[in-house]
């Protein structure tokens, strides 16, 4: 059908056509929000899953309820090997301004203790030329929030910004994309600066969402973090809902998939979102009218699979090296044997995780000399620990890709 009209849309952070399965999500936010916005307590919230299912798009959307609440938002990705500053101030300057106060004095000031927070990036007898200049149009304010003690300095920087989003009764939204990537001692930080936050009432907010093992992360750091946060797993879509997220844009561009073609599809996609996307771009594209049948997406597969095997998981394994690549081999073979140990009615993609010591003697290695490539891959993101001794792949049915293309 008309490639022109085609409304799906594959692509990490792409704003599906129809944001299917998440109501609940979205519901409990407007509460959160609302609740917040009344000076009573409530935690922050933190979404984990695995690559694909739609943590982005979902934090996406969480931010977009709160700007309709007019609350200020600012948003940032964690990355490894970058500190919190920096980010950080430029996703509550956006915040800041997006809230509107009315005042320019207290607004000027606020800004001049996000500029402060941020310059004290550079050591304190920086040059000015060296210091890091973050775009804002007021003065720093020195002594506040530029202790150099990130602990600190988050806790004046978010109670500063939290009296003026009180002041004009609404809240202020920060939402960090890729939490698991932020520096411990940012974590660390974070966590404290929450705690101390929601305990003096101030209508701030964290939203995280990251891979699976981010409640680890935050709990190594501080032990209340649980109490601090809301984990919330974002899976796969469910029968029904994948149905929705592939039919009611078809709708909308007044066609349909039959019943058979829905069964085909959740078939081939196990309701991963990014999959849903991709089978349905391309089943949409050699459609050659409605109803989308299962023969076309017989017809399909190959070409979404290989358009998968580019665009989702070979530029995950291109980031790899030869050494993380064979570790990330053996970790499909130990799944393998697990199934098998299972019995007939596993299949591989059940599996979640193996034991880092299958993997090993897989390898003929010794657990210990295989750290740096374990250590490496859970860096990139690729893999993950949920428990002691045990690895998991954070990319959905990458094992099978990996035996297909090995
Ligand atoms: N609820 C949903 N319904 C339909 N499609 C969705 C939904 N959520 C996400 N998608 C689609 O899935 C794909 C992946 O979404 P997204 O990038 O948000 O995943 P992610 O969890 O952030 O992945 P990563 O861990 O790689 O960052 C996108 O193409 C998006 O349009
Ligand atoms: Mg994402």
């Amino acid at each position: 059908m008309d490639p022109i009209r085609n409304p799906y849309a594959p692509g990490a952070g792409q704003r599906p056509p129809e944001l299917a399965g998440r109501d609940e999500q979205l519901r409990a936010f407007d509460v959160v929000l609302e609740r917040i916005a009344r000076g009573r307590p409530e935690r922050s919230i933190v979404l984990t899953g695995l690559r694909g299912v739609g943590k982005t798009v979902l934090l996406n959307a969480l931010r977009s309820a709160a700007v309709r609440a007019h609350w200020g938002t600012g948003k940032l990705e964690a990355r490894p090997d970058q500190r919190l500053r920096r980010p950080l101030s430029a996703a509550l300057h956006t915040a800041v301004r997006e809230l509107g106060h009315a005042q320019s004095a207290e607004v000027d000031h606020v800004l001049g203790v996000i500029k402060a927070f941020a310059q004290r990036e550079a050591p304190a007898n920086a040059k000015l030329r060296d210091r890091w200049q973050p775009g804002i149009d007021a003065a720093a304010v020195p002594g506040r929030a530029d202790s150099g003690d990130i602990e600190i300095d988050l806790v004046e920087l978010l109670t500063d910004v939290g009296g003026l989003a009180a002041d004009v009764g609404k809240g202020v939204g920060v939402f960090i994309d890729e939490m698991q990537d932020l520096d411990p001692e940012d974590v660390s930080a974070l966590c404290a600066a929450c705690h101390e936050i929601s305990q003096s009432g101030l209508p701030v907010i964290v939203v995280g969402a990251g891979l699976p093992h981010l409640p680890a992360v935050l709990s190594a750091s501080k032990s209340y973090s649980e109490r601090l946060f809301r984990y919330n797993r974002i899976d796969r879509l469910d029968r029904a809902a994948a149905d929705r997220a592939l039919q009611s844009p078809a709708k909308d561009e007044d066609a349909e998939f039959d019943d058979e073609a829905l069964e085909a599809m959740y078939a081939a996609t196990a309701g991963y979102p990014y999959f849903v996307q991709a089978y349905g771009k391309v089943a949409w594209d050699v459609a050659v009218g409605t109803p989308i049948s299962a023969e076309d997406v017989r017809v399909a597969a190959p070409e979404a699979e290989a358009e998968l095997a580019v665009g989702f998981f070979g530029s995950r394994y291109e980031r790899a090296t030869p050494a993380e690549r064979e570790y990330l081999r053996a970790m499909a073979d130990a799944a393998l044997a697990e199934v098998e140990a299972l019995g007939e009615d596993a299949s591989v993609d059940e599996v979640g995780s193996v034991p880092t010591a299958a993997v090993a003697s897989i390898l003929g290695r010794k657990p210990q000399s295989l750290s740096p490539a374990r250590d490496a891959l859970l860096k990139k993101g690729l893999i993950y620990s949920g428990e002691r001794g045990r690895i998991a792949f954070t990319v959905p049915h990458f094992g099978r890709y990996l035996r297909a293309h090995g």
